[in-house]
Order: C-alpha cells, then structure tokens, then sequence
C-alpha cells in the first residue's frame, strides 16, 4: 500500500512553487493510514522510548503510558482525547501542518493543540524538516497531560495573541521562549539533566546530543535572557536552557510581558552559542562541531 500523500497543494509564485496550508481542522483518516505508516510510527516509537528511559523526564514518560500511546500503531485522535480532556481538559485537532501565527496561537489559548495528521515517509525516518505527526504527537502531546505544562501552553497561546497585537519584535522574544522550552527544553531533576522539549524527543540525534555532548552550553532557565538569544533551525541548538521544574516556568511567565518587551526592544540580540556573564552554567560548551553563522 502507498503512504499516505500529503495534501498539501503548491502555489506558482515569482518564488517558485510555494506550499498552501489549509488552516482547517481535519479529522484524522486514520483508516487510510498505510501499513508503511503505521511500521514508520513503530520504528520511531520503539527507537526514541529505548533511547529516552532515563533521557526524557518521567512525567513524559508516564503520560504516553496513561495515554496509551505505544509502538503497536498510530494512536487514534479520539482515542487520545477522552483520555487527556479527563486528565487537563485538552483536545487534539488534526491539521495539515504550520498554522499561521493566529490561528495557532488561538488554537492553544482554547486548550486544542494542533497534531499533523500525516507521518514521514520511511526515508525520513532520521530527519525531516517540518512537523508531521510524529513530532507533534509524540514529542508535543504526552506533557499536556501534566496539569502544570498544560496550563503552561494555553497561557502561551493568550500570551502569544497579545505578543502577536504587540508587534513582530514581542512576538520574536515569545517566539524564543517557545524554542528554548517547549522544542528545547531541559528540566533538573534529583537523578540529573532530563529532556522534556519536543524538538528534542523526536530526534535520536538531539536526543543524545543535548544531554551527553560536550559541545552545547547548558544554562538555567532565565526568562529575559531566552527572549534575547537567537536560536538554530538547521542544526542542533548551540545553547540549551534548564527549568528546575514546571512550576518555575509557570511561574517565570505569569507576569504580564508587555513592559518587558518594551524594555528588550532596545536590547542586543544575543548569538545562539555565547554564555553571559550572570548566566547559570550546568556546562560551558566546547563548541566543537558547530556551524559558523546561521543563528535564527
Ligand atoms: N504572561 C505572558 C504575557 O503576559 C503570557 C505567557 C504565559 C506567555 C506563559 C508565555 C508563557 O504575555
Ligand atoms: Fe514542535
């Protein structure tokens, strides 16, 4: 059987052929999911919950088991959602990939978080550069279930609306805080360093390179500090910033943001790789490996 295509449609632009999304909330076709796809959620599944016992942190852990996700097949949405909406009140919607800013933002703010329906294809297995449904429903969704994140996010998407009537430089520094916590973010726990950003659990790379590498600098958590660096999108991050728990990030962006975008408008921009003075260094990295320029 063929794997599933990906409906997204192409545009002639003076850019060349551009992608189209459609904001829409699909339901999920599980039924057309092919027994490609299903071997390719497998495949990931199996990997990444070897490599993450004792990587990712317990809570991410426990929460695919409560929620029954397994390496058998791909969950069913509706299934997932009795579970989650009893334990935080969130609801999966499908999508066909990257909403627009708004949409998303008001997506989150009413507690549905956006899942890409459709999965990579098995040669991508190791790297694919949008978000499909294993990122998004394996690396993003079990912390829902965690009362305390699941708050964390839809606090995110109010913030991001206002960030986003603000202005493009707010909506940058909010942007910054998403990169370096939901996507790459690291907690301390009594048993050491664990993962809990998506970006990170959906990637064997990141996966081992995060935690064990000497390379990236590993830094506490610090709200402005994060709004001001500059991150990757094209290689593993040079800089990974540590939460003591999610209650400190809760509580770091309780507060409301707008005098602290004022503030920070004049501020520099800081490189994706350079520890400050006043930073909290769990370790300086060796920077070996990294790429000259590029930071986003
Ligand atoms: N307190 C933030 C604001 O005023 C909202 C927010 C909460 C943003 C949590 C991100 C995360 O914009
Ligand atoms: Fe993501």
């Amino acid at each position: 059987m063929e794997a599933n295509p990906r409906r997204v449609e192409h545009q002639q632009t003076d850019k060349g052929y551009v992608p189209v999304y459609t904001t829409a909330v699909v339901e999920q076709p599980w039924d057309n999911y092919s027994a490609d796809d299903h071997a390719t959620w497998s495949t990931l599944y199996q990997r990444q919950r070897e490599l993450l016992v004792g990587r990712a942190c317990q809570e991410f852990l426990d929460a695919q088991d409560e929620m029954g996700m397994s390496e058998h097949m791909i969950p069913r949405f509706d299934q997932l959602n009795e579970v989650l909406g009893a334990a935080t009140g969130w609801t999966l919607v499908g999508v066909e990939g990257l909403l627009p800013e708004l949409d998303f933002f008001d997506h989150l703010a009413n507690r549905r978080f956006p899942v890409t329906w459709w999965i990579r294809r098995p040669e991508q297995i190791d790297y694919i550069a949008e978000p499909d449904l294993f990122h998004d429903l394996f690396g993003h969704v079990p912390l829902l279930m965690n009362p305390v994140f699941a708050d964390y996010m839809a606090a995110y998407g109010r913030g991001g609306v206002k960030a986003h009537a603000i202005g493009p430089d707010a909506l940058q520094n909010l942007t910054r805080l998403y990169w370096y916590t939901v996507e790459f973010g690291l907690i301390n726990t009594a048993e050491g360093l664990r993962i809990y950003g998506a970006g990170i659990v959906s990637s064997k790379g990141e996966s081992l390179y995060s935690l064990e590498s000497a390379a990236p600098n590993r830094i506490g958590f610090d709200l402005e500090r994060i709004m001001r660096t500059r991150y990757r999108i094209d290689t593993f991050q040079k800089s990974y910033f540590v939460i003591d728990g999610f209650e400190q990030l809760m509580a770091a962006t309780e507060p409301d943001f707008t005098p602290i975008y004022a503030r920070l408008a004049d501020a520099e921009h800081l490189p994706a790789g350079e520890v400050q003075a006043g930073d909290t260094v769990f370790q300086r990295g060796s920077g070996e490996g990294w790429a000259d320029g590029g930071d986003v």
